[in-house]
C-alpha cells in the first residue's frame, strides 16, 4: 500500500490552471520531492493533499483512504509544515508546541513529554522558553517542523522546508528529515533547490506549470535526460594562439555533439566521454594549446530540468530572488 496516491488532479483559480492533471504515488517510508520553479503548483498540490483546496477533478488517497470520503485521514496521518506558518510571536517555542498539542486533544502530561522530545530533536531546548518573536529564521523553521510533528504523523508534508536558510542550517534540516524517515515517517517535500532534491530525495517529480514533466530517482533522471557528461577544458597561460583553430576543429570531430565557448575555456559534449577526451587532447597538441585543466562534469538535475522544460531552474529561481 502506498502512503499517498494522487490521481489526475486538476485545480483552477479563475483562468489560471494551477494543476493540470497531476498523478503520482508516494511509497511508504520514502522521501519524495516535488521540484519546480515559483508558481509551478507545488503549494497548490500540498493544499489539495491536505483537503484545504477542492480539486475540480481527480482523487487523493492517503493510506488507502479516499480524501473526499474520509477527510479525517488528514488529521490522523498527516503532518504539515507550510511554506509560511503562523506561530504566535508572543508565545514561547514551548507554548506554541503545547498549543498545537491541544488542537490534537493530546492529554497534558503526554503533551509535555512529547514537546520536550521535539524541542530536543530540533535543538531548541535552550530557546524553548523565549518568545518566538525573537527567534532567527532558522529557529523558526525548526520550530515549525516540530509543530508539524506533535501528533506523530505517518506522512509529513514539507513545503520548502529550507527556504531562506543558510547552508549550514539547511544541512541540519536535511539531517532532521533523514532522521524522521529512519523512524518510519513518509516525507513529501517541495523545493526549488536542486541540491536539496538531489541529496535528500529518493525520488523526484519535476513539476512545471501544473504538470509533472518527469519522475524517477535523481540518478535515473540524470542518466535519462541529463545528456552525456561534459568535458570542461580551461585555457592555460595567456595568449590565444591556436585557440580559434582548436575550437573549429573540435566542432568538426566525429562524436562531438556540442562545443560551447565559455570565459576561460571551452565545453565539449559528446556521446563517448573517453573517446572525446582523447580526441580533444590530440587536437590541443596539434594546435599547440596547453590546457590548464581538463575535467569531466556529470549531468546535474539542472541539466535534467533544462532538457525537460527548456529553462534552467537555477537561472529562473536566481532571477526570481534577485
Ligand atoms: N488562492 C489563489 N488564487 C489565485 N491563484 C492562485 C492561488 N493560489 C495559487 N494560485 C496560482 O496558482 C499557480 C501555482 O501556485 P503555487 O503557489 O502552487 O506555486 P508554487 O509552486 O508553490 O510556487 P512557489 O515556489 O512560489 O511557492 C500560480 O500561478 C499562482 O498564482
Ligand atoms: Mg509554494
Amino acid at each position: 500500500m502506498d502512503a499517498i496516491v494522487v490521481e489526475n488532479i486538476v485545480k483552477r483559480f479563475g483562468s489560471v490552471e494551477a494543476l493540470r492533471g497531476v498523478s503520482f504515488r508516494v511509497r511508504r517510508g520514502e522521501i519524495f520531492g516535488l521540484l519546480g520553479p515559483n508558481g509551478a503548483g507545488k503549494t497548490t498540490l500540498i493544499r489539495t493533499l491536505l483537503g484545504l483546496l477542492r480539486p475540480a477533478e481527480g482523487r487523493v488517497r492517503i493510506f488507502d483512504m479516499d480524501l473526499e470520503r474520509h477527510p479525517e485521514a488528514v488529521h490522523r496521518f498527516v503532518g504539515w509544515v507550510p511554506q509560511e506558518r503562523a506561530m504566535d510571536p508572543f508565545l514561547t517555542g514551548r507554548e506554541n508546541l503545547l498549543f498545537v498539542a491541544g488542537l490534537h486533544h493530546i492529554p497534558a502530561r503526554e503533551a509535555r513529554d512529547r514537546v520536550d522530545g521535539l524541542l530536543e530533536l530540533v535543538e531548541l531546548t535552550g530557546a524553548a522558553d523565549r518568545i518566538t518573536r525573537g527567534y532567527s529564521g532558522g529557529m523558526r523553521r525548526r520550530l515549525q517542523l516540530a509543530m508539524g510533528l506533535v501528533h506523530r504523523p505517518k506522512v509529513l508534508l514539507l513545503d520548502e522546508p529550507s527556504l531562506g536558510l543558510d547552508v549550514q542550517t539547511r544541512r541540519r534540516m536535511w539531517w532532521l528529515i533523514e532522521k524522521l524517515r529512519a523512524g518510519g515517517t513518509t516525507v513529501l517535500i517541495t523545493t526549488h533547490y536542486l541540491d536539496e532534491a538531489d541529496a535528500l530525495c529518493d525520488r523526484v517529480a519535476i513539476i512545471e506549470q501544473g504538470e509533472i514533466r518527469g519522475l524517477d530517482t535523481p540518478d535515473a533522471l540524470k542518466q535519462r535526460y541529463g545528456g552525456p557528461p561534459l568535458l570542461v577544458l580551461e585555457w592555460g597561460e595567456p595568449g590565444a594562439h591556436g585557440r580559434r583553430q582548436l575550437i573549429d576543429s573540435l566542432k568538426a570531430l566525429p562524436g562531438v555533439r556540442e562545443v560551447a565557448e565559455r570565459a576561460g575555456g571551452v565545453w565539449v559534449r559528446g556521446d563517448d566521454v573517453v573517446a572525446v577526451t582523447r580526441a580533444v587532447l590530440a587536437e590541443c597538441e596539434r594546435w599547440g594549446v596547453t590546457p590548464a585543466r581538463l575535467s569531466v562534469r556529470q549531468p546535474t538535475l539542472d541539466d535534467v530540468f533544462l532538457a525537460m522544460t527548456g529553462a534552467s531552474l537555477k537561472e529562473s529561481t536566481e532571477e526570481m530572488s534577485a
